[in-house]
């Protein structure tokens, strides 16, 4: 949601901040817009409108080279999707231009307090933060304005701001939306996302929140809001061209499912140094000294929690409850005496959990994010934190991230059991079993098909019944079939009364001892009409079963069985050709509650 990328420096900002953009639009956005300095008009231009960034790379290919500028992608949440909305944001005389990402929810109260007099050029909660500082810079130093606005903004901001009297800096700002810089020879760059920096910095830093940024070309100051400097420290950027190129496929998602075993591989080696886990053992204490263990996501990280809690339980008999975080958030369960939290999140950024940290750590409990962004605003916010190592995922459909925190969970579990198994093997096996599977799959046809209607069901019981969960989102979010997991033999008390001639229902069953149950109720639909498919794994497979997955140990089995879901997804958006990465209406971080 909302990009952002700034450049000053010794090169034409607008190249670096269009590929950034371009970078970033994975996040998802509905307009695009930039700022350049005019050397020969001593003013900041702004290009902006609706649509995509290409759209902003013609309408800017004959701008003037400009060694500073501030670019933004936008996801509307204040105002219409138009050009008047879009950022870049300017103030009244149009001497300060901003781009921001976040909601200031006091931006009406604001405006009525210390604007009465300002023209308004947008319906947006941003101008807000242009015109402020404008107003406070009339009596104070441009610093002190833009802090003193920064104080009084209520909300999360991730924000950039250009001075037409100074064009030699760019300000930043943070607040709960993230934001990181980046240093090379050539230049600053500050953005949303260290996918925006690749190529241009060689080190980066992530802010913290409540910070205050003055960048010039070959320095960067960073200042608490009261303005007292702050030491930060630069790490090396490692992400490549590759991490953030489709390489061979001819979509991110189709990349990223092939990723998966080299995935699962990857976390064996970051979490196993010879014997033991890489897995702080204070985390470990804490879970044991904990009575129960809350589980907080969404989406598919709220389905891989579903799996962990049977993890949790199975392996090393911790009560666990799984929660929805935009639920948790305001509407807290009763919580046990000494409760432990685990976040899991892809992006690290997730506003709804963001809200569920907030509270956890006011009312003093231990916390574990785990994330596939180790800088990310989540990661920082609970007292512990486990990476993912599943590499930038960019499509908005998540898919090896799943697969990731399922393995981390596992090995979390694991740990945290009486060890009566390997669970390296067992992760390699599943690894193996998912690269045969892609080896081989047809899952075109299958598509082609059988996915002819507007609805479609995922059942199976147990971990199946969870994977179904996921495999309908996946196939709902990109394909727009209206889609349902069901545990199987629930089917018969309601819904088996959508089922109609035609209707598509597959099958999940990868345990043994409750095949013949799930087959069941699989008679109970074809005798309706479905049109039944089967995904089935080695030990449960009957004559006719479409897909044959190999074996793997029976807790790991939602780490092969969900594949042939994300390629059905897949399939189905592919034949009806639509936006495979970027699915309609979803951004892939959602900063926003
Ligand atoms: O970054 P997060 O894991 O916190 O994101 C949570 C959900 O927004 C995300 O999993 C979403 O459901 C995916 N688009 C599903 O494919």
């Amino acid at each position: 949601m909302c990009g952002i990328v700034g450049f000053i420096g010794n090169k034409n900002a607008k190249d670096i901040i269009l590929n950034g953009l371009t970078r970033l639009e994975y996040r998802g956005y509905d307009s695009a817009g930039l700022s350049l300095f005019n050397n020969r008009y001593q003013i900041f231009d702004v290009y902006k409108d609706e649509g995509r960034v290409q759209k902003l790379i013609d309408s800017t290919k004959n701008a003037p080279f400009s060694n500073i500028g501030i670019g933004h992608t936008r996801w509307a949440t204040h105002g219409r999707v138009n050009q008047e909305n879009s950022h870049p944001h300017y103030s009244q005389t149009r001497r300060f231009i901003i781009v921001h990402n976040g909601v200031i929810e006091n931006y009406q109260q604001l405006k009525d307090q210390y604007l009465s007099k300002s023209k308004f050029y947008s319906e947006t909660d941003t101008e807000v933060i242009a015109q402020l500082i404008e107003t406070f810079s009339q009596t104070l130093h441009v610093e002190n304005a833009i802090t003193t606005t920064l104080k009084l903004l209520h909300g999360s901001y991730a924000l950039l701001v250009l001075d037409a009297n100074d064009p030699e800096k760019i300000y930043a700002a943070k607040y709960k939306s993230p934001l990181v810089i980046g240093k090379s020879s050539e230049g600053i760059t500050i953005a949303s996302d260290l996918m925006a920096l690749i190529g241009y910095s060689n080190t980066y830093h992530p802010l913290e929140d409540k910070t205050f940024v003055v960048a010039r070309k070959d320095d960067v100051r960073v200042f608490n809001l009261d303005h007292l400097p702050i030491d930060v420290e630069f790490k090396p950027l490692e992400l490549t061209d590759t991490d953030t190129t489709k390489g061979e496929f001819a979509h991110y998602m189709m990349k990223e499912i092939h990723e998966q075993p080299s995935v699962i591989r990857r976390i064996i080696t970051n979490y196993f140094v010879p014997n033991q886990t890489f897995i702080n053992p204070e985390i470990i204490q804490s879970i044991q000294g904990s009575d129960r263990v809350y589980i907080l996501a969404a989406g598919t990280s709220m389905h891989a929690g579903l799996v962990g809690k049977q993890l949790l339980e199975k392996l090393a008999f911790i009560p666990v409850e799984v929660h929805i975080a935009s639920e948790f958030a305001y509407q807290k369960p009763l919580l046990s005496k000494n409760p432990f939290f685990i976040l899991i999140t892809q992006s690290g950024e997730t506003a709804d959990l963001r809200a569920c940290v907030v509270s956890i750590n006011e009312m003093k409990y231990k916390s574990l994010t785990i994330t596939n962004v180790p800088t990310s605003t989540l990661a920082r916010e609970a007292t512990y934190s486990l990476e993912l190592f599943a590499g930038p995922e960019i499509a908005v459909a998540s898919t090896k991230a799943y697969v990731a925190q399922v393995s981390v969970l596992a090995i979390l579990a694991y740990e945290l059991s009486s060890k009566s198994f390997d669970i390296k093997k067992e992760l390699s096996i599943a690894a193996l079993s998912i690269e045969h599977f892609l080896e081989n799959q047809a899952m075109l046809y299958l598509t082609r098909n059988y996915l002819t209607k507007r609805n479609c069901f995922f059942i199976g019981r147990g971990l199946d019944y969870l994977v179904g969960l996921e495999a309908a989102l996946k196939l709902k979010e990109i394909s727009y079939i209206q889609t349902e997991g069901f545990a199987a033999g629930e089917l018969k008390h309601g819904t088996i009364a959508l089922i109609e001639d035609g209707t598509p229902v597959i099958a999940l069953i990868s345990d043994p001892t409750i095949n013949g149950n799930t087959r069941s109720n699989l008679k109970e639909v074809q005798a309706r009409g479905a049109n039944t498919f089967r995904i089935v794994m080695e030990s449960c497979k009957q004559e006719g079963d479409q897909v044959i997955l190999e074996d793997v140990h029976p807790l790991l089995t939602p780490l092969v069985m969900v594949v042939p879901t994300q390629l059905i997804a897949y399939y189905a958006a592919l034949e009806r050709s639509y936006d495979i990465d970027k699915p309609r209406n979803l951004a892939k971080s959602v900063t926003v509650e």
